[in-house]
């Protein structure tokens, strides 16, 4: 299983943060935002990922990340010259999938869920990730049956047919790079992962699996603060459910901070 992180896009509703540095760098309590969703793949056992990168960015994301070793896996970047869509991922990935299957996840998505074994055990089709939430209409809305088999997927309805919001991540087999470049760019000129979605879809090959635990979409400044709220009660072990999946534990020089901001309470 190989692993892509979206890390482009222009991220303006975040803007004048991201006026001279990428989104998924910012500050996400005590690490920048892409680790978590690198996190995720990792905890998976993910071990070749791709990083899709701003052309502006792509110094600072290799300076932060460099070639994977000392997190134990293998880093490619590619640049994307402009954000033409999430699925587009696939069409700049061709060639480092290599016809094997691929875990998407976008750089700004932070969940606490652990997801090797259903990463593990995937095989044919496609598999969405959807999160049961209040305010489904602002979201891509995900109708299912019972055994998770997706029934459709529609872009923020006005009535929404299920309270279950597609949230960034996304397990595809070997088949989407072919699948990716066929689609054609939307209305907004965007290659949209919906479209490839609803090609699974077709195929009767679309399954959805509910998110547990926190799933933040951190591109706003209410959701970014929210997700530094949430790391922070992660890392300090204060967390209600008292799990501690998003313990990003990830470099040597970050070992420490636990006990270094517990002290500075003190
Ligand atoms: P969005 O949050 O939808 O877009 P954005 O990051 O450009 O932000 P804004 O809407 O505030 O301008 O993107 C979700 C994630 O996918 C985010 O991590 C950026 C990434 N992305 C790309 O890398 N390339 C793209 O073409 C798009 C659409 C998104």
């Amino acid at each position: 299983m190989k692993g892509i992180i979206l890390a482009g896009g222009s991220g303006t509703r975040l803007y004048p943060l991201t006026k001279v540095t990428s989104k998924q760098l910012l500050p996400v309590y005590n690490k920048p935002m892409i680790y978590y969703p690198l996190h995720t793949l990792l905890k998976a056992g993910i071990k070749d990922i791709l990083i899709i990168v701003a052309p502006e960015r792509s110094g600072d994301f290799l300076n932060l990340l460099g070639s994977g070793k000392e997190f134990g896996a293998r880093f490619a970047y590619e640049v994307q010259d402009q954000p033409r869509g999430i699925a587009e991922a696939f069409v700049i990935g061709k060639e480092f999938i290599e016809g094997d299957p691929c875990t998407l996840i976008l750089g700004d998505n932070i969940y606490t869920d652990d997801f090797s074994e259903v990463i593990a055990n995937h095989q044919e089709g496609a598999k969405i990730f959807v999160k049961e939430v209040p305010d489904a209409n602002r979201f891509g809305v995900v109708e299912m049956d019972e055994s998770g088999k997706v029934l459709g997927i529609e872009e923020k309805p006005k009535v929404p047919k299920s309270r279950f919001a597609q949230t960034g991540l996304y397990i595809y087999d070997s088949k989407v790079a072919d699948y990716a470049e066929k689609l054609t760019p939307s209305a907004r000129l965007e290659y949209e992962i919906t479209d490839l979605n609803n090609m699974y879809l077709k195929g009767g090959q679309l399954s959805a699996h509910k998110v547990r635990g926190e799933w933040i979409d951190a591109g706003t400044f209410e959701s970014l603060h929210r997700a530094s709220l949430v790391v922070r009660e992660h890392e300090l072990g204060i967390h209600k459910n008292n799990e501690s999946s998003l313990k990003v534990t990830i470099r040597e020089d970050q070992k420490n901070l636990k006990e270094d901001f517990t002290r500075s309470l003190l």
